[in-house]
């Protein structure tokens, strides 16, 4: 029997993959050969002897600590592109969260119960003080081309969007096969002098921590807005909060609030909803348990 630990709670679409005549399935168990997780933090977790892979029912690696897991043989496996729908339409949304007063506009029109016969006129003020800017024929830099970069710059293309885009890892020939919507930019500040909005859509590594910064900032044209649906960490929050005391980020939407930006003005904070829909959960299980199944039982 292989023993699996799960970390946190998997979809049973895909842990229902695992044949009980030869997998035990718990959330402790001893001696696991593999452990299943979404977001458990892994970083201070004693590395059972027994075990042989982690997988990730997710894209991001940046919970599991791979350089214990390589010294320790154990390999590890995440499920790129299998969210990606569900991270793209949330960060379309987050554009027209940029763009429009909707979420201030939100928050503004409950404060208006109980007010009566005003709401009328309340609102013709809420229209004023909320309105904001269409998307069309505005300049979209798409930083990361991966699975949801490509998904989003497509997307955007069909609203009518000028799509820039960049990857540090990824051949101008790769990019144009993923995408031919996309107008391929070389070199960051070309692309950032380019852009209205900019899209984050990379990993966080040890090299693309605060990959937002002051220098970047200072690359930017003035009311630019950023979407953050990657991680909170590529953003250095200190410099981030100077841009938009001077300025320049007209707004700033991200799927990784924090005690620092939750504070912050003309910041849009969402508690990590970007794969959090059904469709999502399902297809990552899916795939991280067969990737799982194949190696423990093939070796592949
Ligand atoms: C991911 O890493 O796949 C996304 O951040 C979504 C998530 O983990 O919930």
């Amino acid at each position: 029997m292989f023993k699996i630990q799960t970390l946190n709670k998997i979809d049973p679409d895909g842990l229902g993959l695992f044949p009980l005549d030869k997998y035990e399935i718990a959330s402790e168990i001893p001696n696991p050969d593999a452990v299943v997780l979404r977001s458990f933090n892994m970083h201070e977790m004693e590395l059972p002897e027994s075990l042989k892979a982690v997988a990730r029912a997710g894209a991001g690696v940046n919970n599991i600590p791979i350089d214990k897991c390589t010294e320790k043989g154990v390999v590890v496996f995440n499920t790129p592109g299998a969210n990606a729908n569900g991270v793209k339409e949330l960060v379309i949304a987050g554009l027209l969260l940029a763009s429009r007063g909707i979420a201030e506009g939100i928050s503004w029109a409950k404060t208006l119960v109980g007010k009566g016969e005003e709401v009328p006129s309340l609102i013709e003020q809420g229209k004023k003080n909320f309105a904001g800017q269409e998307i069309k024929g505005k300049t979209l830099a798409v930083i990361g081309l991966g699975a949801i970069g490509v998904l989003v710059a497509n997307a955007a293309h069909t609203l009518g969007m000028k799509v820039i885009g960049y990857d540090p890892y990824m051949s101008v020939k790769q990019a144009l096969q993923l995408s031919n919507q996309v107008k391929w930019v070389k070199g960051i500040q070309s692309l950032l002098s380019q852009a209205d909005y900019v899209t984050l859509n990379i990993p966080l590594t040890p090299e693309t921590k605060g990959y937002i910064n002051k220098e970047k900032f200072g690359m930017m044209k003035k009311n630019v807005r950023i979407l953050n649906f990657a991680r909170g960490g590529l953003v250095d929050i200190n410099d981030l909060k100077e841009a938009i005391a001077s300025g320049k980020v007209a707004s700033y939407v991200t799927d990784f609030p924090n005690e620092e930006t939750l504070k912050m003005d003309k910041v849009i904070a969402i508690p990590h909803l970007g794969a959090s829909t059904s469709e999502s959960e399902t297809n990552c299980a899916i795939m991280a348990v067969n990737q799982v199944k194949d190696f423990l039982e093939d070796g592949n």
